[in-house]
């Protein structure tokens, strides 16, 4: 059993991964930024004799080192204009590319953090639905969201205490591997 976090924030210590790993605090896991890896756009192959599939960037990498063997994923995204980051859009377009090519996502559970400065929870309710029904197609298990109002860098660290949604996702995750 293991967790992936996947910060999709370009803020490798910013609010989306400070949430992140207090949520996970002595839950064995590993952390991946995306600002990290070179991701290409998506390509859409299925008119061309194209391969579906784009070696030249860290997309492949990414997903078979880490993403493979994980058994949880935490997807985790700032809000930006009312929706996730380009940088998780643009991997998420990419699961296009390993769905064609028969990638393990099925049973994989999956739990997403937004993080945002303007009421997320009531306007930003397209990324929640983008990913469950991402995660329906996939057949991976959505397991829920954790949403946080925040903006400056620090915010969420210096918050003493978080939402109950976000307790509820790390009571999830302490239970992880028992
Ligand atoms: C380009 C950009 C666009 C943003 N758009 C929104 C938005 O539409 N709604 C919102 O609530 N917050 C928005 N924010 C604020 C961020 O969501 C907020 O600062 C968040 O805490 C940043 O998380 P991070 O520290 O993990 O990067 C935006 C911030 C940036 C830099």
């Amino acid at each position: 059993m293991t967790i992936l976090f996947i910060n999709g924030s370009p803020r490798r210590h910013g609010n989306t991964a400070t949430l992140g790993e207090r949520l996970l605090r002595d839950c064995p896991h590993i952390t991946r930024h995306l600002a990290d890896y070179r991701l290409n756009f998506v390509r859409d192959d299925r008119e061309t004799s194209g391969d579906q599939r784009d070696p030249s960037d860290d997309y492949e990498t990414l997903m078979h080192q880490d993403f493979a063997p994980a058994s949880d994923i935490v997807l985790g995204t700032p809000v930006y204009w009312y929706d996730m980051t380009g940088q998780l859009k643009v991997f998420m377009d990419r699961w296009f590319d390993s769905f064609t090519h028969d990638f393990p996502f099925a049973d994989k559970r999956l739990y997403l953090l937004i993080v945002g400065a303007d009421q997320p929870a009531q306007k930003a309710t397209g990324i929640t639905t983008a990913v469950r029904e991402s995660c329906a197609w996939l057949k991976m298990d959505f397991r829920g969201v954790a949403i946080v109002t925040a903006d400056g860098a620090h915010d969420v660290a210096d918050r003493p205490t978080l939402p109950t949604d976000c307790l509820a996702l790390r009571h999830q995750f302490l239970s992880v591997g028992k």
